[in-house]
């Protein structure tokens, strides 16, 4: 049985003809961009994340880099600086850097592999303006220590989202607890466009708007003020595309959670292999599936000879890579360790319950292996 990573034609079958219909409706309808179904998209979506305002915009980079500079977090010509984690896909720091301003990473914490409250605290300076927490892999980060952290020292905290939609502890979601939230909806994530979109959420409408001026930037009131607008619209297919798709989220995140537990449960005794850490019900609505395994390397050979697609998120750490490295950043022991260790198992919502049987016996085949096998 070969047994994909990620097979997406499954998910578009399943809501073929609600997408065909919502296709044909905007291709009739004359109105392209920034029209009715993003306006109904936005408020569809600042209802689900329990906040009080959503804009929409071309990609998720795009939402991070326009809520730092929307928030007056990063200032043009400022070199002011952003505290983010080392392990998560470069799009963070390159939406920093986007902004204008500098990616400084602090060490993750070795169960949920999010920021470390401590770590933050301590790569704080007086030039840090801002905190990026990742809800890595869909697993929510320690919120509530690292809006402490920011209060304390008078920081803005910008939740990157883009991979944790629906991701709720303690009836939070992702906006609700920072100053914003931004999304991707980049075709394989939990809620996925077919191409590329972002979203801000936040309960501060003033910076709602602020950000719907700027992401069309010859408007004429962004060119009234200083701050630098750019082209970051969503288009009224992808919005009416995403309308649909919502109304599927709930269900498939449940669906990505019972295929984690199943995991979880198969796994449980494989004493070298480390399963994601999912502590509070609902706090993990797994993007990604992610495994620890000091053999890394030849359990994914191992998987690859049976025909099961497993992907490294993420091979490298932002901190080394020479586009970011700073001499400065100190070293980052926890991130450093688990970067050689980390896998990722095949898990999305269509994936069939037998496959996931035959991945999770692969991997205890694995750890059955003597040394000499
Ligand atoms: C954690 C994280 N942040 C930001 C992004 C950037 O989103 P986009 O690809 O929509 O620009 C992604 C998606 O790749 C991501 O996974």
């Amino acid at each position: 049985m070969l047994i994909p990573f990620l097979d997406l034609t499954r998910q578009h079958r399943e809501v073929e003809a609600e997408l065909t219909a919502a296709l044909a409706r905007v291709m009739q309808s004359g109105l392209y961009t920034l029209g009715p179904e993003v306006e109904a998209f936005e408020k569809e979506w600042a209802d689900f994340c329990g906040v009080r305002g959503a804009a929409a915009v071309g990609s998720g980079t795009d939402a991070l880099a326009l809520a730092l500079i929307a928030s007056g977090a990063v200032r043009k010509g400022c070199r002011d600086e952003v505290i983010t984690s080392p392990l998560t896909a470069a799009y963070t720091a390159l939406a920093i850097t986007g902004a204008g301003g500098v990616p400084v990473f602090a060490d993750i914490d070795p169960r949920t592999l999010t920021l470390d409250p401590q770590s933050v605290e301590e790569a704080i300076n007086p030039r840090t303006r801002a905190i990026v927490p990742v809800h890595l892999y869909g697993r929510r980060a320690d919120m509530t220590s690292l809006c402490g952290v920011a209060e304390r020292y008078n920081l803005a905290v910008i939740e990157d989202a883009a991979q944790a939609h629906g991701a709720a502890p303690c009836g939070k979601l992702p906006g609700a607890c920072g100053l914003a939230a931004v999304f991707s909806f980049y075709p394989t994530k939990n809620l996925g466009a077919c191409g590329d979109g972002g979203a801000i959420v936040s309960n501060d409408l003033a910076l709602i708007e602020r950000i719907k001026t700027l992401r069309q930037g010859g408007h004429a009131t962004a060119l009234q003020g200083k701050t630098e607008g750019r082209n970051s619209r969503l288009d009224e297919v992808q919005a009416a595309l995403l309308r649909v798709k919502l109304r599927y989220l709930d269900k498939w995140n449940l669906k990505r959670q019972s295929l984690a537990a199943l995991y979880n449960e198969a796994l449980l005794k494989q004493t070298a292999l480390q399963t994601p850490l999912a502590d509070e019900p609902g706090s993990h609505v797994y993007h990604l599936y992610v495994v620890q395994h000091p053999k890394r390397e030849g359990l994914r050979a191992h998987l690859a000879a049976r025909g099961i697609e497993s992907m490294i998120h993420y091979p490298y750490l932002l901190h080394q890579q020479p586009l970011f490295q700073r001499n400065e950043q100190r070293r980052l022991p926890t991130a450093e360790r688990v970067v050689k260790n980390i896998l990722s198992l095949p898990l999305y919502p269509q994936m069939r319950v037998e496959e996931a049987v035959a991945v999770a016996k692969a991997v205890r085949d694995f750890e059955a292996l003597k040394p000499q096998d």
